[in-house]
């Protein structure tokens, strides 16, 4: 997991690299580098640290050059130190390599090239290829010794490299993403297309075993065999403006600030009269579906439990997996529809989950943010919840939009399996659903979440209970608490408090309560009997809930459907985590020790 950069054009390329930088490092921000060819050779400048740090180290050294790649390392081999960060660099500084992915066979491939006299002076597994770069380069043209180098390569890769004195990037890609931004007079390669944004929404994604030559006046794509390929161009929807904090402190608050307007994009065109209408799934397309099984991981997991609550509602049969735990010993077969739920449709455990599963003859559908993401072009269908660009590492309006996406397909998929639908009065949801844009703006608009924040702030831990639909959005209310405050902080179902982790509550752990009004009593008395010992109660429910009677504190949610409740329950408890982040001083947008987008397992 990494972010890489490569800008080919006539004019100096270093802001532009380091641009795509800082929009790249949701996906890692532990070290970062650029190489740059002028003419008079290959310049490198990396080092540990963020990229502002480097920003200042090549302002200092003033290199430049049209032609160049950039990294921003989340690191996997070797800590995060100035010699492990990229570009990596053959023995004679002629050949430098960015990489995201891991290379399997890196430790076969070192101990053969150590024996032949190649140094390394990286922990890195990516070093291997610069080196067998340089070695193929003593019989081969550049484009030749590159694909021969790839070929020697086994695991997940996306590269971009450079040789002294050649002008051109050269990339290839396997399992990790890959994007060519083209422009009139330059062009991009990126992880993402948030990288190139600003300069050019026209892209072409690359394929597994693809390799391409970018020169100044043309792109070769070809097959690692060799074979040309001709991929015409696309061009993307996402406005440059969104991929900017907009004047906010934190991507973060932006993104939990505009969940409003992305959650109507998620729902625009998608519901008929009170019934589901999606393009991609007109009626009958599950007709010959007899289960459901959805494999996500983190705040993906969470939507997909509720996705799952929905079809069970419904009664169909559905189980959600966090997708590092899907293996073989689960039963599936061609009545089977796997559902990958991930926003950035790059996660690994994810990917392989939906893998497994395709390969015991489940149907696939995946439902994702990212258009060309891999598990977009991986399984059999796709369905795009439009959120627009996610840059904070916390995912945010993604939740949202995956859950009223899960919402509309949950009605589809029950509609023709059981000729049913997860409510007694699909009208009622669906009228809720069309005024939820507006209830999320009265949320926001409420301004009592940093105040609950002040008031509990060096509590020693944080309760997070809910029940039914509610549940779901207590676990992520946690995970995104302690992802970013880096707090101990914990989710439960409200019932399962009192069986053990109830000895851990005290007057110093707020129990945040969240309610639909769809529960019975018992989460009320569940929320008691951690009052009784002790603990704060929080309540997360609209004004007139019986909690609310019981709560030390509020934070309040405009009457809804009970199924949609517990979005606007998740949204004052994002802003309770980004409060308390704020006030402790926490990286909100790069919270340590992780990335937006995990590609490895
Ligand atoms: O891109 P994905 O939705 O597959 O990502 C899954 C998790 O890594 C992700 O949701 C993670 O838990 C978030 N940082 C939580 O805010």
């Amino acid at each position: 997991m990494c972010g890489i950069i490569a800008r080919v054009g006539a004019d100096d390329g270093v802001d532009r690299l380091l641009g795509g930088l800082e929009r790249l490092e949701y996906r890692g921000y532990d070290s970062a580098g650029i190489a740059v060819e002028n003419g008079a050779g290959l310049a490198v400048q990396k080092c540990s640290g963020q990229v502002n740090e480097l920003k200042e180290s090549v302002h200092d050294s003033q290199i430049y050059g049209g032609i160049g790649i950039g990294h921003t390392r989340w690191s996997t081999h070797g800590p995060p130190t100035d010699d492990n960060a990229h570009p990596h660099t053959d023995s004679t500084g002629e050949v430098a390599v960015v990489h995201n992915g891991v290379i399997d066979n890196h430790t076969e491939l070192r101990e053969e090239l150590e024996a032949e006299g190649y140094e390394f002076t990286s922990d890195t597994d990516t070093e291997v290829i610069p080196h067998l770069f340089e070695r193929h380069l003593e019989d081969h043209p550049p484009e030749a010794a590159f694909r021969e180098a790839v070929r020697d390569l086994d695991g997940s890769y996306a590269i971009a490299a450079m040789v002294e004195g050649v002008d051109a990037v050269f990339a290839a890609r396997r399992g990790s993403p890959l994007v060519l931004g083209v422009s009139d007079d330059e062009y991009f390669l990126a992880s993402d297309v948030p990288a190139f944004l600003e300069h050019t929404d026209e892209v072409v994604y690359f394929e597994d075993d693809e390799v391409g030559v970018i020169q100044p006046d043309e792109v070769e794509l070809s097959t690692l065999d060799g074979q040309s390929i001709e991929r015409s161009s696309e061009i993307v929807s996402w406005d440059p403006e969104e991929t900017g904090k907009g004047g906010y402190d934190h991507f973060m608050r932006k993104e939990i600030e505009n969940q409003h307007v992305s959650l109507a994009n998620s729902i625009q065109g998608r519901v008929g009269d009170r019934e589901p209408d999606l393009d991609e799934f007109p009626p009958g397309s599950f007709e010959d579906i007899d289960s459901v099984q959805i494999v996500a991981c983190g705040t993906s997991f969470h939507a997909a439990k509720y996705g799952a609550q929905l079809l069970n509602k419904a009664g169909v049969p559905a189980q959600t997996f966090r997708a590092s735990e899907y293996d073989d010993s689960v039963p599936v077969d061609d009545g089977t529809l796997a559902i990958a739920v991930t926003q950035s449709g790059e996660t690994a455990d994810t990917l392989a989950a939906l893998d497994r599963a395709s390969a015991a003859g489940a149907r696939t559908t995946a439902v994702t943010n990212v258009v060309g993401s891999t598990v977009a072009r991986e399984a059999d269908d796709a369905l795009f919840i439009r959120a627009g660009p996610e840059i904070g590492v916390a995912a945010t309006k993604t939740f949202s939009s995956q859950v009223v996406t899960l919402s509309v397909l949950a009605h589809r998929i029950s509609a023709d399996v059981a000729g049913t639908a997860p409510w007694d009065d699909p009208a009622a949801f669906y009228d809720a659903l069309e005024r939820l844009p507006d209830h999320v703006e009265s949320v926001l608009d409420t301004e009592v979440a940093a105040d609950v924040a002040d008031d509990y702030l060096g509590s020693d831990a944080f309760f997070f209970i809910g029940r039914g639909l509610a549940y779901p959005v207590a676990i992520e209310g946690a995970l995104k608490f302690k992802e970013i405050t880096y707090e101990h902080a914990e989710g439960f179902a409200a019932g399962e408090l009192k069986h053990g982790p109830l000895a851990l509550v005290t007057p110093q752990t707020p129990v945040f309560t969240v309610v639909t009004g769809d529960e019975d009593d018992s989460t009320v008395i569940n929320a008691e009997e951690a009052q009784t010992r002790g603990a704060p109660i929080v309540a997360v429910s609209t004004d007139d809930h019986a909690i609310t009677d019981v709560a030390d504190a509020h934070l309040p949610i405009p009457e809804t459907h009970p199924d949609l409740a517990g979005l606007l329950a998740n949204v004052q408890l994002q802003l309770l985590s980004y409060h308390t982040a704020d006030r402790l001083g926490r990286a909100i947008d790069k919270p340590r020790n992780l990335a937006k987008s995990v590609t490895v397992e």
